[in-house]
């Protein structure tokens, strides 16, 4: 390990070599598999306030790219009716630039909602520069690209975004083939002012502090508050079905590949988001949202939540036996090798039928009804407890 001053100077060397290389320009050879892993952990070093994990990188493989493609050039057409055959052609070559391809997503309801998505964007760029600094020390060339059709509806259907998820950028990583010169960088002169003390107004300043105590009392504004915990509650569902989506991809993807890393890979997600999401959105429901409507009059809503909860066991006890199927395909069992077994594939069927009918009745008849029922320091309650139980306060 070197001095302080050797390991500044290796890093502004670093910081200073990369350089944005146009997607065109980048080709094969990718990172390989070791290479990848150093570029992704890079990212987990971002700063990230309240540890959200606000953020998260889907990567794009050449099997994916045409439907990629595809999404770009329907994209140009709904923004343009007019786009020429060269022009749709032009879109859809973007999507097979570049040997590593990652979409950027930043999530804006996830968790705590006092870190608004400002915070969030920002924890996204870094997590962003220390991959293209991983990737430029590993000594690839990088690019950030954007573009009207990160808003199209058919990549947000493409990646499964979330209601509070927004697609950012893409991140580009390849062989460089060609490259431009570097551009002028701007000096600290350019960008960096001091705050003078003949500056500060102390009539300003006392202003201020009682807008801050007015607009800030630690308590968030009502509208707010009485939205936030149902709408985590539903993020919740949003992530429950994506899980889903993963666990019907990761067995049709089985069946045609056998078990190769990514299924594993993909096993360990969900394997992730059941063992420990899964079971605090139960919690949810069960110590805030069902109580006041058993507490009340309409017998209708008794059963239904009766219902609910008799379906929380099930999904439980479900799980156990799904989860043993997905150790199995995390671990890489033998006996998996091809394909799942009749009976391993209908317990993962078993366990994901059980999600369909009961989120809609959640969220087209309990959460509405429980929201109107309850007062506002209910839902104060709710968040801070639904926060305090994830380790967010
Ligand atoms: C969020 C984001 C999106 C970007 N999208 C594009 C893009 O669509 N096309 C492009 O040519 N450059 C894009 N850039 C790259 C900038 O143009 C690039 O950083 C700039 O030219 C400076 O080059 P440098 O990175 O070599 O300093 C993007 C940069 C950021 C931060």
């Amino acid at each position: 390990m070197g001095s302080p001053n050797d390991q500044a100077i290796l890093a502004a060397a670093l910081l200073q070599s990369r350089r944005t290389i146009l997607p065109k320009r980048l080709v094969a050879p990718g990172p390989d598999a070791e290479q990848l892993q150093l570029i992704l952990n890079a990212a987990a070093s971002a700063p990230d306030h309240g540890q959200l994990l606000p953020w998260r990188f889907v990567v794009v493989p050449a099997t994916a790219r045409t439907a990629l493609a595809d999404v770009f050039s329907v994209a140009l057409r709904e923004r343009d009716a007019q786009a020429t055959p060269e022009q749709m052609a032009q879109a859809q070559e973007k999507a097979h630039r570049a040997p590593l391809l990652m979409l950027v997503v930043v999530d804006a309801l996830k968790g705590d909602p006092q870190i608004d998505v400002n915070e969030r964007i920002v924890s996204a760029g870094c997590a962003i520069q220390n991959m293209l600094l991983m990737a430029t020390a590993l000594g690839f060339g990088s690019a950030l690209t954007s573009g009207k059709a990160l808003k199209a509806s058919g990549l947000r259907s493409l990646f499964g975004l979330g209601a509070g998820e927004q697609a950012l950028c893409f991140v580009s990583v390849g062989s460089v083939q060609s490259s431009k010169v570097t551009r002028l960088r701007p000096t600290p002169d350019d960008y960096v002012s001091t705050l003078m003390a003949t500056q500060h107004n102390p009539g300003a300043q006392a202003a201020k502090a009682l807008t801050s105590a007015i607009a800030f009392p630690g308590h968030r504004a009502p509208a707010a508050g009485l939205e936030s915990p149902f709408e985590m509650l539903v993020a919740c569902h949003e992530r429950v079905n994506r899980s889903l989506d993963v666990l019907d991809r990761l067995q049709q993807h089985v069946a045609a590949k056998g078990l190769d890393e990514e299924a594993r890979q993909a096993a360990r997600d969900v394997m992730r988001y059941f063992d420990q999401a899964a079971p605090l959105h139960h919690q949810d429901e069960e110590l805030h949202v069902f109580p006041p409507l058993l507490a009340g009059s309409d017998t209708q809503m008794h059963d239904l939540v009766r219902k609910l909860m008799q379906d929380h066991r099930e999904m439980e006890s479900c799980w156990t036996a799904a989860r043993e199927v997905l150790r199995g395909i995390a671990d890489g069992h033998p006996s998996l090798a091809m394909e799942l077994a009749p009976v391993q594939a209908d317990v993962l069927h078993r366990f994901s039928a059980l999600y369909g009918q009961h989120i809609a009745d959640e969220e087209d008849t309990v959460y509405p009804q429980a929201r109107s029922v309850l007062p506002e320091e209910g839902l104060q309650a709710m968040s801070q407890d639904m926060m305090r139980r994830r380790g967010v306060v």
